[in-house]
């Protein structure tokens, strides 16, 4: 048996009850479009994700119709029976419609065919009919349409038995999988995505045809891969998605700096662990606590300088001295070359990336006051992020470390809820500020006033005086005066 079979027979299967299908389109807006498609005599379907969503019982408010003509006139049509009368937004080079009626985007178009070129992702479209636009569709189980004519209303279209992949989970393509990624690459991240966000198996040819196409991506723009690589990281296991990029050789061409954490490397007969399959296990392990996407990317991304910064020390075996330091630094070549935002997002990323090994490190030790204080002065509101990513990097086989290490981080949790009550550090702001120090000893902006302000953090961060005016103002006089600085009379 195939690994693929093999991994479809363990599966739940999926069954739909096909005498439930007419009752499925429960929205009026589809008794709306046949009245329409009855009267104008065209013939009329709804396609694509919305069908696959409602046998998903994924609610969806995207619905794409195909008319058999022009999909533009149609939708002109359907807007004139509406009320309150909705706006056609044309567009015309596309040959498509779409009308805002309640919460739905109804987007009208004219079944067409398409051909392809081999640099592009713009196909060469030509008017077609239901048959032709089901074949240039991505996958089975995203093919197939109801009629909303006449008696047929209701009356599934499944010419590629995406009835059948929608039960046994089964991502598919309709044609040849090598003219379908060939034709448009973007479908090789999609298909990996569907997989992963729906846990279904691709079918064995399919799988095969990513590895072989692969090298199309590179036509495909980075906004549209990084749309793609988002909802694989919000799926609830980003793992499975993360293994098919790197088993069909996607990885190593969009993300390079993960494919080189994948291996383990020997010296003396001592090893390091696979530095790829933990950070997609930490990815995992975060799902159930954050749907955050920033901190999810920080899990992607915590260890990735591992591979940079990685010696062999004999005595101390494998280090990665300052891989969270130099991991900041690799962050924004990463999110400007894959489009990401340069904004506070990334600078949130950089902040958990360079952090994430602190309440580790505070946790194997005695958990001092002082300590807990510099953690939350640096990490600020984010510090409960900060938590939650450092738990989810708890990865060890070994049940008693795992214990120790989840036990240790509630007493950490629980001093820095103590001291953040006693000290308000998270968003800490200095009680005597520079404007007061120039003022109080008579100073223009120079060296003196920042190492008052210094010494004043320093001071409250250790402890040796509270977070408050009073107690920081007789500190600023004190060491001001070891400073041979006279207050103004
Ligand atoms: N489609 C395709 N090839 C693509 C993109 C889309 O064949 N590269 C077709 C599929 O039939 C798909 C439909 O267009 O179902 C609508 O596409 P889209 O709205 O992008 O995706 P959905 O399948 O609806 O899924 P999602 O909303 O999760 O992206």
């Amino acid at each position: 048996m195939s690994r693929f079979f093999i991994k479809v027979a363990e599966k739940s299967i999926l069954k739909y009850d096909f005498c439930q299908m007419n009752s499925k389109l429960k929205e009026k807006i589809f008794k709306d479009i046949q009245a329409v498609a009855d009267r104008v005599e065209t013939e009329t379907y709804v396609i694509g994700g919305y069908v696959r969503d409602l046998f998903l019982e994924r609610p969806s408010k995207d619905i794409d119709i195909v008319t058999i003509g022009s999909g533009i006139d149609f939708a002109t049509e359907v807007a004139k029976t509406l009320k309150p009368r909705p706006r056609v937004n044309v567009f015309k080079n596309f040959g498509t419609a779409m009308l805002k009626y309640n919460d739905l985007e109804i987007e009208f178009v004219g079944a067409r065919k398409e051909s392809y070129q081999r640099n592009s992702r713009k196909p060469i479209v030509e008017d077609g009919t239901l048959e032709d636009d089901q074949n240039r569709r991505d996958f089975t189980i995203n093919a197939m349409a109801f009629s909303l004519n006449g008696d047929r209303f209701g009356e599934l279209v499944d010419p590629f038995n995406g009835m059948d992949d929608l039960n046994n989970k089964i991502i598919r393509t309709p044609l040849d999988p090598d003219i379908t990624f060939s034709d448009d690459p973007l479908r090789i991240m999609r298909a990996i995505r569907f997989a992963t966000q729906l846990d279904f198996e691709i079918e064995d040819k399919t799988l095969q045809a990513i590895a072989r196409n692969k090298d199309r991506i590179k036509i495909v723009s980075a906004e549209r891969i990084i749309e793609e690589l988002n909802k694989i990281i919000m799926a609830p296991k980003p793992s499975k998605g993360f293994r098919l990029l790197e088993e069909t050789g996607l990885l190593a061409i969009i993300f390079p700096e993960l494919q080189n954490m994948k291996g383990v490397e020997k010296v003396n007969g001592i090893g390091h662990k696979d530095n790829f399959y933990h950070t997609i296990e930490v990815l995992d392990r975060l799902v159930p606590n954050s749907d955050n996407l920033w901190l999810r990317w920080s899990a992607l991304l915590h260890d990735i300088a591992k591979p940079k910064t990685k010696r062999f020390v004999e005595d101390l075996g494998w280090t990665f001295h300052a891989h969270n330091f130099v991991g900041v630094k690799m962050i924004p070549k990463i999110f400007k070359r894959m489009k990401l935002p340069l904004n506070e997002k990334m600078k949130y990323v950089q902040k958990m990336v360079g952090l994430h090994m602190r309440p580790i490190v505070l946790s194997e030790e005695i958990v001092t006051d002082s300590a807990v204080r510099r953690l939350l002065f640096e990490a600020g509101d984010d510090i409960d992020d900060l938590m939650t990513l450092c738990e989810a990097d708890i990865t060890s086989k070994n049940p008693e470390k795992v214990k120790r290490y989840m036990k240790n981080f509630k007493v950490v949790r629980q001093k820095l809820k103590e001291i953040e009550e006693k000290d308000a550090i998270r968003n800490f702001q200095p009680p005597v500020d520079g404007d007061l120090i120039m003022e109080t000893f008579n100073l223009s902006p120079c060296r003196e006033v920042g190492l008052l302000k210094d010494a004043i953090k320093e001071a409250i961060l250790d402890g040796e005086i509270h977070n408050n005016y009073e107690e920081a103002f007789a500190f600023m006089m004190k060491k001001a005066e070891e400073l041979g600085l006279k207050a103004k009379d």
